[in-house]
């Protein structure tokens, strides 16, 4: 996925893949734009791309850059809404890195139960 990146300005290239329920890998990549702020993480791209073709449960997230660069704080909170505790598969350029899961990254998180 990390091939597939769309990232002209920062030449930082982001690929992830999520693994759903039932064990379908679906990926994405950062998709920038002129307008820098609207640029799509990876994760996001990935997360929805899964959404969008019907899945609803998620087992784990592999994230892919050069130098092991972590989820973003706004992909943490995406992380959060659509998948709750997960692990997550942190790559550098070598491969694997190291594994750490969501609640971890975002403690005490903002979620629906609140707005109940
Ligand atoms: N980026 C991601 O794709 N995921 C992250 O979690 C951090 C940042 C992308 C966004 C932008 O295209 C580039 O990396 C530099 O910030």
């Amino acid at each position: 996925m990390r091939s597939r990146a769309f990232a002209p300005y920062s030449n930082y290239r982001v690929g992830a893949a999520v693994e759903t329920e039932t064990g379908e890998i679906i990926g994405g990549c950062n998709v920038e734009s002129s307008s820098y702020g609207l640029t799509c993480c990876a994760e996001r791209v990935a997360l929805f791309n899964a959404i969008a073709k019907g899945h609803k449960n998620f087992k784990s997230l592999a994230v892919s850059t050069e130098n092991g660069g972590m989820p973003c704080g706004a992909c943490r909170q995406v992380i959060w809404d659509l998948c709750k505790k997960i692990e997550i598969h942190i790559c550098n350029k070598r491969g694997w890195l190291k594994t750490i899961n969501s609640l971890e990254l975002l403690p005490d998180a903002f979620d629906e139960s609140f707005l109940k």
